[in-house]
């Protein structure tokens, strides 16, 4: 967990650029059902940025110009230390959170108004929707959380991502942690992998390792023979011994910091010959990729590489027809690899990316208009000290390797009948799809792939896979 120093050091950071008072808020618990019956409560991750641990509706004025820091916490009831336990005081906080002031949250309207007199207060929209509501009432913003555009004033929003955008060493040391224990929960699943589970034993590997260090999933865990559902999120099927299963999981720690991760390995233990020609292009593109991030390289072309990789080895194996640069300037890759390269990665999974592409394109750059392309959620130049993933993948969707408009457009360029044989083998259950994908910091010199003892050798693969059922 960073320290109190780091935290102390981050506010004065974003206090240093302010130029009005800024109202930040936890958000409060999210009910499942019935009132009193929540959902786990994770704080908004600007919050949590700032401060560690929390607590459910807590919320933060931040003064620049006094240099104030005031926390505004629910009362301590005598109810609260029945139903859960007592919490530290006001003053306990004070000292052990080094801020200027603990407030009683009741008085949140009526304070923040005090200490900002004329001034305009700004503040961010949050996930919980009632404290969004709350925000917009005492600043008087139009804010909701679902629009990039009305989560916060947008200088605000760059002043937010700017500190958030690069890793301190404190902050480095929880995502090797998070990194470590997904290593562990990955090598897990893939020793437990036998024919004739269900794909639910293995997320319970998984999330198990998570729990048993104190962590929970950073998103929904990917564990899926239907590789090439991109975000599949249940585990009901029956893994056959010709299936590949695709795990994609990550561990948030107690700081909210987290790994994004994603191995591939075939069922039965042994990749099909299918299977090891396709597994060992995506690797090397992933390896291209990783080669191609220093500082100063746009993240754009990172993803170009990876395309290109994966055009010519697709090539290659004749289920594309071209040179790699005109097969990915043509958008053909895209059919085989329709997503982008990867993503920002800190407290959220995708981090920030409620903030929009204001904050993930540089100035002048905008969206891809192109199938594929068109979903590359960054593409900033690249700075030390930037965590981001590489991912690329090959998959077989039925929806888009079938799609009429598709083969029109990329006909001479796809060959449609070999890549119908994907799409009906193991006993018409077709491919699925491969993605490989680690957790990269930009350094003054190149990348450290935080993820890099993850096992992604086929041979390493091959090795593990139902080690455990032996
Ligand atoms: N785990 C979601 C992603 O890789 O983007
Ligand atoms: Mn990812
Ligand atoms: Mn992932």
């Amino acid at each position: 967990m960073p320290t109190l120093a780091h935290h102390k050091r981050r506010r004065a950071e974003f206090l240093n650029s302010l130029d009005g008072p800024v109202l930040l808020f936890a958000g409060g618990w999210m009910s499942r059902n019935y009132p009193a019956n929540w959902w786990p409560f994770r704080a908004d991750s600007t919050f949590l940025f700032f401060f560690p641990d929390p607590e459910p509706n807590a919320a933060a004025l931040f003064d620049p110009k006094d240099g104030s820091v005031t926390l505004f916490l629910d009362e301590r009831t005598q109810q609260d230390a029945l139903w859960h336990g007592s919490v530290p005081s006001f003053a306990d906080i004070k000292k052990a959170l080094g801020v200027t002031e603990v407030q009683n949250r009741s008085e949140l309207g009526k304070l923040v108004k005090k200490q900002a007199g004329r001034r305009k207060v700004q503040s961010l929209a949050v996930a919980d929707s009632l404290t969004t509501a709350e925000a917009a009432a005492i600043t008087g913003e139009a804010l909701d959380f679902r629009s990039p555009a009305a989560i916060g004033d947008a200088a605000l929003l760059a002043k937010i991502a700017s500190l958030r955008m690069q890793r301190s060493a404190e902050e480095l040391v929880d995502m090797r942690q998070a990194a470590k224990i997904t290593h562990e929960a990955h090598v897990l699943a893939m020793a437990h992998t036998r024919p004739g589970l269900y794909e639910q034993e293995l997320a319970g590997q998984v999330e198990g390792t998570f729990a048993r260090h104190g962590c929970r999933p950073a998103y929904n865990t990917i564990l899926s023979v239907r590789g090439e559902v991109l975000h599949n999120t249940h585990h009901h099927n029956l893994m056959m011994a010709t299936d590949l299963v695709l795990l994609d999981a990550g561990a948030e720690v107690r700081s909210g910091y987290c790994a994004d991760v994603t191995r591939t390995w075939p069922v039965s233990g042994t990749f099909s010959p299918e299977a090891r020609d396709i597994y060992d292009v995506v690797l090397a593109a992933e390896k291209a990729a990783i080669e191609a991030v220093k500082p100063g390289v746009r993240y754009r072309d990172v993803h170009l590489t990876a395309c290109r990789t994966i055009a010519a080895g697709l090539a290659q194996l004749g289920l594309l027809k071209g040179s790699p640069d005109a097969l990915v300037e043509s958008g053909a890759h895209a059919l085989f690899f329709p997503h982008g390269v990867g993503h920002v990665l800190g407290l959220d999974v995708h981090d920030m990316e409620a903030f929009g592409d204001q904050i993930h394109y540089g100035k002048g750059r905008s969206r891809s208009q192109q199938f594929g392309t068109a979903y590359l959620r960054l593409d900033l130049d690249l700075q030390p000290g930037m965590c981001f993933t590489i991912e690329p993948g090959i998959y077989f969707v039925p929806a888009i390797l079938r799609d009429a408009e598709f083969r029109k457009q990329w006909k001479g360029m796809v060959d449609f009948k070999l890549a119908e044989t994907f799409l009906t083998m193991n006993s018409m259950r077709g491919f699925g799809g491969i993605r490989i994908e680690d957790d990269v910091l930009c350094t003054e010199t190149g990348a450290e792939v935080l993820t890099q003892s993850i096992p992604k050798e086929r041979i390493a693969i091959e090795a593990l896979v139902g080690s455990a059922a032996r």
